[in-house]
């Protein structure tokens, strides 16, 4: 659980820009990262949301992660746990966009790194191209990983300060072996940089030297090096302007269409995730709470959870902006390390009812053409047979 990069604490974080320095856009005419191209295999945003057909990468049942609570000096003892992940079902196609969405706190870096095994998940099974990764140790481990490889939130957090941008990507090819010889592996590393639209003169630069942008570009370099099949990305945008993100993100969309990645991509900003998913999760305290394609999941969003969440997104139109229902969620984010009982989203609600709700811990169930809910009530809800109301803000308590 210790893959990841040394941090940079001791950097200061001021920009500057690259001399000859490349420009932000988007604009990336590189040749094919050799190696790893894949078919066209529908990776395209088709507009029904289903890429790849039912070719499935990824399996994950039943992912736990609990983290144990210590108390004591002497003798510790673990007086709980938080629950970070707490039983997790899906799954992930060869070529799609799985974006996994949800307030800050409820799990999604830990389920990403769980299914990479950054961490080690405490119960459930992660099944890779049909190897159960849960179970691998030493040397399979490690070459499993190589096929699966994270992108960080903060490029100059994930990127070693004190390394140049040569030896970041050479380091991950030098552990899987794939540093052929000295001509051969520049010739890859200039390949690398120009499939994110870098030029090689930035080979011999230090990560505070480039923009947060272009920061970005080296941290999808490192992870494209080792010519991965799957890569988490844990909110890829989020530390860069607004003016930068469409372009990373289309960066990111046009090297799976090239090399037929999968991605897992982790953000808290719906707008974000609608924009490249095919299927989106939405996630609350440790679990899935629904799952649909991402046209469905706009048009259509059943788990009165989601629906608060994009009553909360701005839409475009004035008029429909004015008509439109907003949510406001009423209370704070309960402790993962004391979950409320039954529908974990019962305390904050608008839709709670008298029995089932906070008694009996509703199922991801399918609803429909793939659409998963757990709600007891999703279809009542749906129906207009029961309608929202307010919400007694309830004491939360403390951890323990
Ligand atoms: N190493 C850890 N030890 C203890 N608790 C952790 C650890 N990592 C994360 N957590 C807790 O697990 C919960 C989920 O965290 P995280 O997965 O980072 O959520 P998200 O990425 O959705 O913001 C949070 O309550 C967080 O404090
Ligand atoms: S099960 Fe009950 S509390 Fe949970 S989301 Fe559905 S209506 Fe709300
Ligand atoms: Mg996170």
């Amino acid at each position: 659980m210790t893959d990841e990069p040394a941090t940079t604490t001791d950097v200061t974080g001021t920009e500057r820009a690259a001399t000859g320095a490349t420009p932000e856009d988007g604009d990336v005419t590189g040749a094919q990262v050799a190696g790893t191209a894949g078919p066209d295999d529908g990776t395209s945003r088709s507009g029904d949301g289903a890429a790849g057909g039912d070719d499935v990468l990824v399996t994950v049942e039943g992912l736990e992660v609990h983290f144990p609570i210590k108390r004591g000096i002497v003798l510790e003892r673990t007086v709980g746990y938080v629950y970070a992940v707490d039983g997790v079902d899906l799954t992930i196609r060869r070529g799609e966009t799985y974006g996994l969405v949800g307030e800050s706190g409820c799990g999604k870096t830990t389920l990403g790194r769980g299914l990479l095994r950054l961490v080690e998940p405490t119960g459930g099974r992660v099944v890779f191209d049909d190897i159960d990764v849960s179970t691998l140790k030493g040397e399979r481990l490690r070459k499993s990983r190589r096929r699966m490889q994270m992108i960080f939130q903060d490029p100059l957090s994930s990127l070693d300060p004190r390394q140049s941008v040569e030896s970041i990507l050479i380091e991950g090819m030098r552990a899987h072996g794939l540093d052929s010889g000295k001509e051969s592996t520049r010739a890859r590393l200039v390949e690398l940089l120009d499939s994110v639209g870098l030029p090689e003169s930035a080979l011999h630069k230090y990560p505070h030297e480039f923009s947060g942008g272009q920061r970005q570009r080296i941290g999808i370099a490192r992870a494209l090096a080792v010519e991965p099949d799957l890569i988490v990305a844990d909110e890829p945008v989020s530390a860069l302007d607004v003016s930068v993100q469409a372009q990373v993100l289309n960066l990111l969309e046009e090297l799976q269409q090239r090399l037929g990645l999968t991605y897992l991509v982790i953000a808290h900003d719906l707008a974000v995730v609608r924009h490249i998913s095919d299927r989106i999760g939405v996630m609350y305290l440790g679990s899935l709470v629904e799952e649909a394609s991402s046209d469905e999941m706009y048009a259509e969003p059943m788990h009165p959870y989601t629906k608060a969440l994009l009553s909360a997104v701005p839409v475009p139109d004035p008029t429909v902006e004015d008509e439109r229902e907003q949510i406001l969620l009423t209370g704070d984010l309960p402790s993962p390390a004391n979950p409320p009982t039954g529908c974990r989203f019962h305390t904050r609600c608008p839709w709670k009812q008298e029995t089932l709700c906070d008694t009996d811990r509703p199922q991801l169930r399918d609803v429909g053409g793939g659409h998963r809910v757990a709600c007891h009530y999703a279809e009542d809800i749906l129906a207009g047979r029961i309608t929202s109301h307010e919400v007694e803000p309830e004491l939360v308590h403390p951890d323990s």
